[in-house]
């Protein structure tokens, strides 16, 4: 949710924390602030509004000397965005401050103890109260202050805590959200995440959750919550810097478009052995497999509908019950779980907070989960039995495309497998289905290419109120998804429906000129879609068609109709997602909307 960065060495602190937070933006932009010890105190800038607001302020880290300090960018939650509640918050005598992201649930409670001891507060954030909390433990020996803080606070947090009186140590700690550290020879860092550091150090560390990390300029000692010394193992990040730079694109959103052949072949390619589709991650036998009863999806926002789509290709293929879930349902309404049961939980970040506590949930009730997570070491992929990951690289653009794509493409594999294993998928259909899984990465680069069609199209809509997506089956779970792209980026209302449902109440919102986005790539459905986009077009709408090439006579139910390339229809969803990605991006970008960091959200949800 917050961007968290530190930086204890030999250079000057200020410029790298802030190059630090440039690369964190996405995971919060409503204020920004720094805290550096001089060599006398510790000086806080800090400032409501975009990073750059706190780069002017500071001349770019000129103007805070020091090699001690860390950094913050921020995702409100408790208090409105402020140069007031901005980190870096302080105790009383400005001698401890704290940067914090999550959320400290004990916090009222707490305020309330520190405030009978005569602690005044100045802010409306529960991250203050760590700092007074620090303050009130603090009797010299910094790390049992910390410890005794974790050991009264509730919630989530990962945080970065420097002590005047012990300028030569950034203690950093965590708990459910993410925090890395990583040392170089100019020095030892913190952040939130690697993109943060990867300019400076390959060699981090992944902190667990509730230890302490006391971090010097040559060393760093690592700390369970009793104070007892740690050793841990460092791990080398394999992918490049470049990969979290825009390189050359106007933004990250765009990059990570045209990023998606590659991603589809870097989750696809690996399992596919020798005509064959091997998962080795999910460490069960064929037998084990095969026995599976029943499958429970959870996940939240864009991976909730890729895992929509992934209930209809799993019980189409390989006929097995599914239920997907929203995380923040599925958590808090005592899921029934049957044995035989397989849970599945699909992120993205693998940080995302009610994601992890529906894994833990499943868990807590013996069933094993399987986590199909992008980010390598987050907390999914470490708290999940087995992992399958999502080789999409690092994903800056807070709306999700690659990532989505590569979720896709491993519930397709699991799909066939599991088909394949129980005895649904002969010898035939199987090759057929590898042939097409081949063929995706090219015909989504066909999709990218052809653009122009849709920016064009895109272009007469910037000024649209309404837009609606419907589709039945897997294009429902399209749309579902063409819907998301399209408002949390340009801001304009838009909702998918089942295509048969649109006439139970919500066609009376369709008026002259209302565009209708109508995906219709199922064969079996086709002709059902057609009478749905009859109906809306018969009460003025306008109506934009996704389907398949083959399916030209749609032009005469269609106002508009991008067409896909051929592929089994179970994977459809793979590339008609492509021009309605693209749609929602050239609608933002005529906006003027700022795409990548669209307002209210953050790319990583690490709170309820
Ligand atoms: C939308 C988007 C979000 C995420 C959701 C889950 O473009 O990115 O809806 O899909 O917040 O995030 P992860 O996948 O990180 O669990």
């Amino acid at each position: 949710m917050c961007g968290i960065v530190g930086y204890i060495g030999t250079k000057q602190a200020a410029p790298i924390i802030l190059d630090g937070l440039e690369k964190l933006e996405y995971r919060g932009y409503d204020s920004a602030g720094m805290a550096v010890y001089d060599g006398k105190k510790i000086n806080i800038t800090k400032s409501v509004g975009r990073l750059k607001v706190l780069e002017n302020l500071t001349h770019g880290g000129e103007t805070l000397p020091g090699v001690c300090g860390i950094g913050h960018t921020r995702w409100a939650t408790h208090g409105a965005p402020s140069d007031t509640n901005a980190h870096p918050h302080f105790n009383k005598d400005e001698t401890i401050t704290v940067v914090h992201n999550g959320i400290i649930e004990n916090y009222i409670h707490l305020r309330q103890m520190l405030t009978d001891k005569g602690y005044e507060f100045v802010s409306d954030t529960d991250t203050e109260v760590l700092a007074h909390l620090l303050d009130y433990y603090y009797k010299g020996n910094p790390l049992e202050a910390v410890t005794k803080v974790l050991h009264r606070v509730e919630g989530s947090y990962a945080l970065g805590i420097l002590f005047a009186d012990c300028p030569d140590q950034i203690f950093a700690t965590r708990k459910d959200s993410p925090l890395i550290v990583g040392q170089s020879k100019e020095g030892c860092f913190i952040a939130s995440d690697v993109p943060a550091i990867l300019k400076y150090t390959r060699k981090v560390y992944y902190v667990d959750n509730q230890e302490v990390v006391r971090l010097r300029a040559d060393h760093m000692h690592f700390y369970t919550v009793d104070e007892e010394e740690i050793q841990k193992e460092p791990v080398t990040i394999e992918w490049d810097a470049d990969a979290a730079e825009k390189a050359g694109y106007e933004h990250f959103m765009l990059k990570e478009m045209y990023e998606q052949p590659k991603t589809v072949t870097d989750t696809l390619m690996p399992r596919i052995k020798d005509d064959d589709i091997v998962i080795d991650e999910l460490n069960m036998t064929d037998g084990e497999l095969a026995a599976i009863r029943k499958i429970h999806i959870v996940a939240c926002g864009s991976a909730y509908h890729a895992g929509v789509t992934g209930k209809y290709v799993i019980e189409g293929l390989a006929r097995i019950p599914v239920e997907v879930d929203l995380a923040s349902e599925f958590r808090y309404r005592n899921p029934i779980l049957e044995e035989g049961a397989m849970v599945v939980v699909i992120s993205q970040s693998g940080e995302t907070a009610d994601t992890l506590a529906a894994l833990r949930e499943s868990k807590a009730r013996g069933f094993k989960v399987l986590g199909i997570v992008n980010v390598v070491g987050s907390s999914i992929a470490r708290e999940a039995d087995n992992v399958m990951y999502t080789w999409a690289g690092p994903e800056i653009a807070v709306a999700t495309t690659k990532a989505y794509s590569a979720q896709l493409i491993a519930l397709y594999l699991l799909a066939v497998k599991l088909g394949r294993v129980r005895g649904g998928i002969d010898d035939q259909m199987f090759s057929s289905l590898l042939a097409d899984l081949k063929c995706l990465p090219d015909q989504i680069e066909m999709l990218l290419n052809n653009k122009q069609k849709i920016q064009k199209f895109a272009n007469r809509y910037v000024g649209a109120r309404d837009v609606f997506f419907i589709g039945r089956g897997i294009d429902y779970a399209i749309s579902l998804e063409g819907s998301l792209k399209l408002k949390e980026i340009s801001y304009i209302h838009s909702e998918a429906y089942a295509a048969g449902e649109l006439k139970h109440g919500t066609i009376s919102l369709i008026e002259e000129g209302t565009l209708v986005a109508a995906v219709s790539t199922q064969p079996d459905l086709y002709a059902k879609t057609i009478s749905n986009m009859v109906e809306v077009k018969a009460r003025g709408a306008f109506v934009l068609a996704v389907t398949c090439e083959e399916n030209k006579a749609i032009e005469k139910a269609a106002d508009y109709v991008i067409y896909i390339p051929e592929t089994n229809p179970y994977f459809a969803n793979s590339l008609a997602i492509i021009p309605l990605q693209l749609f929602g991006y050239y609608v933002a970008v005529g906006k003027g909307c700022d795409v990548d960091k669209p307002r209210n959200l953050a790319k990583s949800v690490t709170v309820e």
